[in-house]
Formats: structure tokens, C-alpha cells, sequence
């Protein structure tokens, strides 16, 4: 059992699959040779992705996996392991961003992205460090985002959230040592079905017309994704910053 550059054979887990920047991340990665292993809340959409690897010649299998839940996590590593016989990356992706006001008081979707964005990657992490140290060989992939490195009004909540990913993320890559990589993927607006969780009427439209106007495709993301993955094993990529050119 040893990891090695490159894409082919890797085992990775991604979360968050069954849409946008997951979704492509997996065609991708299946594309170069990964074997996968998908987790999400929809399970009906994981089967259709697995399905559609499968049908090119890939390898993926799936497994609802709701992140605020940590028996889950511990679940899609388990099954990646006992499937694989190994996992070489979790890219730590589910993550959601009903964004608002915080005069809107909309307390319950502070507490959704908190226990997503934050709670669920400390849990996805708690799920393969272990796994990792065993094999002395693992790659975490954690997505940020840009409001991750810049907040702005309407974002406070999601954007502390995204700092906080940053944050842990650097912490784990310095206790790493030397064969553990942390890799930071920060996105800008990307075209993916993550607006739909905004629940501010005005603040929706406003998104889906910047969408319409500049967000990029989630390809772009997931190529990003698998550049980190690729490089050799002493080669960590820390942070990917990406977003449309005509982001501000
Ligand atoms: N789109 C952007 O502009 C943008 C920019 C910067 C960063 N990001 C980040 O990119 C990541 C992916 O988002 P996206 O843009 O691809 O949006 P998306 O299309 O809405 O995808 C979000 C994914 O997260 C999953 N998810 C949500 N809650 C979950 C939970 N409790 N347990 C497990 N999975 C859950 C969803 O699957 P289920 O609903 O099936 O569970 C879905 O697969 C997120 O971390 C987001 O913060 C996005």
C-alpha cells in the first residue's frame, strides 16, 4: 500500500457529490483514473453519477452521507477503505451558503452553515486523519472560498465559516509533518446550484443575475482540484485561489 503522484488509482472521497463542484470533481477525477467514493444527502443523484462514471469506465460507488452527522463520515471512509483497500484523498466539499443580512435573523441558516461548513469538515477530517496516519500517506482537499479571504455585507456568517475552514485547514497542514498534504481550494462565484439555498428574496435575484453574468463553471474548480492531487508526494499544494476574471 503506498501513495504515488499522479491521478490513476488514487482512492478519493468527496463529499458533497451529487451537485456542482463535487459533481464535476468526480467526473473528472474518474476521467484520470481515481477510484471514487461519493457521499451526500441525495441519493438518487449520487446512483445517476455513479451510474454515468461507470458507463465511461470508471470506478465510483456512493453512500448517502449527511456531514452534520459524524457516524456518516466515518461510514464513507470506512466503505472507501474496505472497498479500495486504501484511501489516498478526502476532499472535504458539502458545504452550503444561505447568505443574508444579519438583521434578517435568520438564525437557523447560521446554524446550517456552521454545522455544514465547519462542524462537517471537522468531522470529515476526524474521519480519515486516523486512516491517514495509519497508512502515513493521505491528501485532505478542503473547499473554501473566496469570502473565505474577504468578507462583505450579506456574507458574515458564511464567510466566517469559510475562514474557519482556512484556519483549520492551515492548522492541520502545520501538525501534518511530512506526509500529510492540506490542500485550500478558495473558489469564487462558481455556476453550480449553490444559490438556490438563499432564502432573501432580493438577495437571490441579485446573485442569479451576477451568476448569469460571470460565475464560472465548476470544471474549473475541479481541474484545480486534481492539479493539487496530481503533483508528487513531497509537493503539497497549500491554497488555490480561483474565481471568473470579472469578479471584484
Ligand atoms: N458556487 C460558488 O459560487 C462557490 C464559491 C465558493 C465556494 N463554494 C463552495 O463549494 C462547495 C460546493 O458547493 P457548490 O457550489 O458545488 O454548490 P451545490 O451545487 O449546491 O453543491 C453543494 C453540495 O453539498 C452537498 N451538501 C449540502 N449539505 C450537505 C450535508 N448536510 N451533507 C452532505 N452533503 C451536503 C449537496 O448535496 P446534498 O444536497 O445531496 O446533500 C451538494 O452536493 C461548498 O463548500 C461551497 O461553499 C461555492
Amino acid at each position: 500500500m503506498e501513495t504515488s503522484s499522479g491521478i490513476k488509482d488514487k482512492v478519493v472521497v468527496i463529499t458533497g457529490a451529487s451537485s456542482g463542484i463535487g459533481e464535476a470533481t468526480a467526473l473528472l477525477l474518474a476521467e484520470r483514473g481515481a477510484k471514487l467514493m461519493l457521499g451526500a444527502r441525495r441519493s438518487d443523484r449520487l446512483k445517476a453519477l455513479a451510474d454515468r462514471i461507470a458507463a465511461a469506465g470508471g470506478e465510483a460507488a456512493y453512500i448517502p452521507a449527511d456531514v452534520k452527522r459524524r457516524d456518516d463520515l466515518l461510514n464513507l471512509v470506512k466503505l472507501a477503505c474496505e472497498q479500495y483497500g486504501k484511501l489516498d484523498v478526502f476532499v472535504n466539499n458539502a458545504g452550503v451558503g444561505p447568505i443574508s443580512p444579519l438583521d434578517d435573523l435568520r438564525v437557523e441558516e447560521w446554524e446550517e452553515m456552521i454545522d455544514i461548513n465547519i462542524k462537517g469538515v471537522l468531522y470529515g477530517i476526524a474521519a480519515a486523519l486516523p486512516v491517514f496516519r495509519k497508512q502515513g500517506f493521505g491528501h485532505f482537499v478542503n473547499t473554501a472560498s473566496t469570502a473565505g479571504h474577504k468578507t462583505a455585507p450579506n456574507q458574515s456568517v458564511y464567510s466566517g465559516t469559510k475562514f474557519a475552514v482556512r484556519a483549520i485547514s492551515e492548522g492541520l497542514r502545520q501538525e501534518a509533518g511530512d506526509k500529510l498534504r492540506v490542500t485550500i481550494i478558495s473558489p469564487g462565484f462558481v455556476r453550480t446550484d449553490f444559490v438556490d439555498a438563499v432564502t432573501n428574496p432580493e438577495l437571490k435575484a441579485q446573485l442569479l443575475e451576477s451568476k448569469d453574468r460571470f460565475a464560472i463553471a465548476p470544471d474549473a474548480i475541479a481541474g484545480a482540484i486534481a492539479f493539487a492531487i496530481a503533483q508528487p508526494a513531497d509537493v503539497d499544494v497549500n491554497e488555490i485561489v480561483i474565481r471568473p476574471t470579472a469578479q471584484g
